[in-house]
């Protein structure tokens, strides 16, 4: 089943883009925890198109209804679902029904799995709109780990040929608030503008641009993840490569790694005020699939948006013959900015599994 994540903490997505809601229900979550609407809102806002001029101007207003799991507004521990009307949707924008497949889409990969019955409309089960319940649960989660001191943060590490700074600068000052508060959160505010020019570009070419995203976690306990099958890289990638359009992920040094001796790679461990660290975070805080108690520091590679105005050769299903396809929906640009919020979100859900997974063995 594919709609299924994780053992100790299950969590379940449903519906499609243009269906009537999409959802997902989260089972095994702390009972007790007043949710923070604020911040559930504005982590919503941050995933929603329609924000800014560098994303779709599709709107949709992505309201969660709680249909159970919580009571006054607090967590019950009982099985939490949480829905999300359908408000913005044009069909027609698609055509009726599966014809002429978009590249990079999955469009044809989703017509040969289902054989026809797949919901196509809007991208279906495959749109980037089933990311919405997700930050839903990863918001939950995230409340819940930092007030165990754990934070999520993330930022726009590359936009097509603009490169920001790396979290991998130990150095560097970092504001989670601050970095939330940008359409386009980057380390090095000066190069928001030359982002945004990259994304504008692209769209007035017909064309889009993908990059890449870096995640921080800070707080996290020793200890956490359990090799073989649910290390900590295994269940963070696992999530990441949930999110439509991630097409890498790396930890540390990640394939910087094939550059550098043992003597380089290796960080040496150090006892100090706040305990156990290391001199250096090549390995982004994991050793051994084992959270090592240093900053968890993971990059995701986002590809450009599929959907292009710009004129792509691809096939006629019902003609059986080659065709010419330019897509003119309502597409962002660049997923990225969108994107930010999505990540952090899965981090949080991965953790909480881990969390729950320690605390279930730990005796
Ligand atoms: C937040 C978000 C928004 C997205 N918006 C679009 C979009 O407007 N148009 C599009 O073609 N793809 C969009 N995507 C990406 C597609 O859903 C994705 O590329 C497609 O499902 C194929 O999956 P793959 O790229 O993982 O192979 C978006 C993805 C995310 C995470």
């Amino acid at each position: 089943m594919s709609s299924f994540f994780g053992n100790h903490l299950r969590l379940s997505l449903f519906g499609q883009s243009h269906g009537e809601a999409i959802g997902m229900t989260m089972d095994g979550f702390p009972a007790g925890m007043t949710i923070d609407l604020r911040r559930l809102e504005e982590e919503m806002a941050r995933r929603a198109p329609g924000q800014s001029r560098l994303t779709t101007s599709r709107k949709e207003p992505d309201q969660p209804e709680f249909l159970s799991g919580v009571l006054n507004g607090v967590t019950t521990g009982q099985p939490l679902c949480a829905i999300i009307r359908n408000t913005n949707t044009r069909s027609q924008d698609y055509g009726s029904g599966v014809d002429l497949v978009r590249p990079g889409h999955a469009d044809y990969t989703g017509h040969i799995r289902y054989g026809g019955f797949e919901d196509w409309r809007g991208g279906g089960h495959f749109s980037g709109r089933l990311t919405a319940p997700l930050v839903v649960a990863g918001t939950l989660c995230r409340q819940w780990l930092e007030a165990q001191g754990v934070e999520i943060l993330c930022h726009i590490q590359r936009l097509g040929r603009v490169e920001d700074a790396s979290l991998m600068d130990a150095d560097l000052p970092v504001d989670g608030a601050e970095l939330r508060s940008q359409a386009l959160p980057v380390l090095r505010s000066e190069l928001a503008a030359a982002m945004e020019a990259e994304i504008l570009a692209a769209r007035s070419a017909s064309d889009s641009v993908g990059g890449v995203l870096e995640c921080m976690v800070t707080g996290l306990p020793a200890g956490l993840g359990a090799p073989f099958f649910d290390s900590v890289e295994s269940v963070l990638s696992h999530l990441m490569f949930a999110i439509p359009a991630v097409k890498g992920v790396a930890f540390g040094e990640g394939f910087g790694f094939a550059a550098l001796r043992g003597s380089e790679a290796n960080d040496a461990f150090r006892m100090s005020d706040r305990g156990t660290v290391t001199a250096t975070n090549h390995a982004g805080g994991i050793n051994g699939g084992i959270s090592n108690g240093m900053p968890v520091i993971f990059r995701c590679v986002v590809r450009a948006t599929p959907s292009i105005a710009l004129a792509q050769q691809t096939i006629s299903l019902r003609e059986g013959k080659n065709a010419e396809l330019s897509v003119h929906g309502r597409h962002d640009p660049c997923i990225l900015p969108r994107a930010v919020p999505v990540v952090e979100a899965m981090t949080a859900i991965g953790l909480m599994e881990l969390w729950k997974e320690r605390a279930a063995w730990v005796r």
